[in-house]
């Protein structure tokens, strides 16, 4: 059977729960990694069996390695398209972390790319890959609580205020919304498109409320979807608030409640996870069992697809039409807490070099507009040029 051979950029905490999960993935392996941090090259390289020669100081020597067929990007979410385009330019299919890109501008160049060049370019949504959601579907679409009508979908934590990390430097694309806010959002497009037969669904409204902190990020939000037929969605996420955490489902003859839709049975295995299912007063609960480490069901899904030589992984899977369906409601839902994206000095604009788009730090901006096509455009002020020639 033919594997798939990954290389890691990035190896700090979610890239141990990806190669713990490729341990368990009989079509994929781990073959390399790049850190410019020696002593972590070292630690993560020899924990996880790569061999020396593969433990690479720059992310370049690792996307050129012969032995690396495909690239799960693992670094914060500012060089997520940076890193993406690196690898894709190598001719390697790319498994990028969450959020795909910083803005929708990103993703959608960064998908055309991939696109032009026949390569797999996928937003790691762990979740989707899991048997749940593709149960909850199964049951949504039984039609056991009717059309669905509304979602409630949370996915907050309290981190503690730390300016040193991650999740509050607005330089690293801090704030929730980025770090968690595309969970919730991903599952209310998913059920919305579940409602009306279709793969996702995008908003016509989004509105938003929150609390922007100290180090000019957005510590907690709360937001309100509107989809056209009526679908309606709430959707919270924070790094600084404790949330219910939960995802509950509600149709015009039942409900459904996911009770832990983002991380079941956290990060160690096994991954089991409950739904419970309540129609005219009665509710019964189905526990799925899963011994495997939760990470395990992506890393096999798109070792198992990029071996099969396809350039995108089976639904409910993110395709890249979705995550950026899911940018454009993030870019969205971050406007309306205003102030959070101009601190970014960057609007997420790509200009095109030797005729390679490529990533252009343009100085802080007002973002950008979306089109009726969901696709951003920059107002006539701020255009770059060679956006048109990436996404249009
Ligand atoms: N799917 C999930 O469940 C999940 C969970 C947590 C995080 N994530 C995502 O994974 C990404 C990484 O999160 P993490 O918590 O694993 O981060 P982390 O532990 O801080 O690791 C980040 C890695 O990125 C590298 N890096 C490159 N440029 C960097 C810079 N300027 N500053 C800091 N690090 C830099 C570091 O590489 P060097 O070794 O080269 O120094 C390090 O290995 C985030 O985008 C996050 O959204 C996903």
């Amino acid at each position: 059977m033919k594997t798939t051979g990954w290389g890691i950029i990035g190896p700090g905490a979610i890239a141990q729960n990806f190669a713990d999960g490729l341990a368990e993935a009989p079509s994929g392996r781990l073959v390399a990694i790049a850190s410019r941090n020696p002593a972590r090259r070292d630690a993560f390289g020899a924990r996880n069996g790569v061999e020396p020669a593969h433990r690479h100081a720059s992310y370049a020597d690792l996307v050129a390695d012969p032995a690396v067929d495909a690239v799960y990007i693992s670094t914060p979410h500012p060089f997520h398209a940076e890193h993406a385009l690196l690898a894709l330019r190598a001719g390697k299919p790319v498994l990028v972390e969450k959020p795909a890109g910083l803005t929708a501008a990103q993703v959608a160049a960064v998908a055309d790319v991939a696109a032009r060049a026949g390569l797999l370019f996928a937003e790691a949504y762990m979740y989707r890959c899991h048997p749940q959601i593709a149960r909850l579907l199964e049951i949504l679409k039984s039609g056991e609580i009717g059309t669905p009508r509304h979602i409630r979908a949370q996915f907050g934590f309290n981190a503690g205020f730390n300016p040193a990390s991650r999740l509050y430097d607005r330089a690293l694309g801090g704030g929730g919304i980025m770090d968690v806010g595309g969970y919730p959002v991903s599952l209310a497009r998913l059920v919305a498109g579940a409602a009306v037969g279709r793969a996702f669904a995008d908003p016509v409204t989004v509105k938003g409320s929150g609390i922007v902190g100290q180090s000019g990020v957005d510590e907690v939000a709360y937001g309100l979807l509107g989809f056209a037929g009526g679908f309606t969605a709430e959707v919270a996420c924070a790094i600084a608030r404790t949330m219910d955490n939960r995802a509950v489902i509600e149709g015009d003859k039942g409900r459904i409640e996911l009770v832990d839709p983002w991380v079941p049975g956290r990060n160690a295995g096994p991954s089991d996870a409950t739904i419970s299912v309540t129609v005219g007063g009665e509710t019964r609960v189905e526990v799925l069992r899963s011994p495997q480490h939760l990470f395990a069901f992506e890393a096999e899904l798109f070792s198992r697809t990029i071996a099969e030589g396809a350039t995108e992984a089976p639904f409910p899977a993110l395709s890249p039409a979705d995550s950026l369906g899911n940018a454009v409601v993030l870019d969205r839902w971050r406007a309306e807490l205003g102030g959070v994206d101009r601190t970014w000095g960057s609007c997420g604009a790509f200009s095109v070099c030797d005729g390679q788009p490529t990533i252009e730090n343009c100085g802080p901006c007002d973002g950008y507009s979306v089109s009726p096509f969901g696709r951003p455009t920059h107002p006539p002020a701020l255009s770059h040029a060679g956006i048109g020639n990436v996404i249009n």
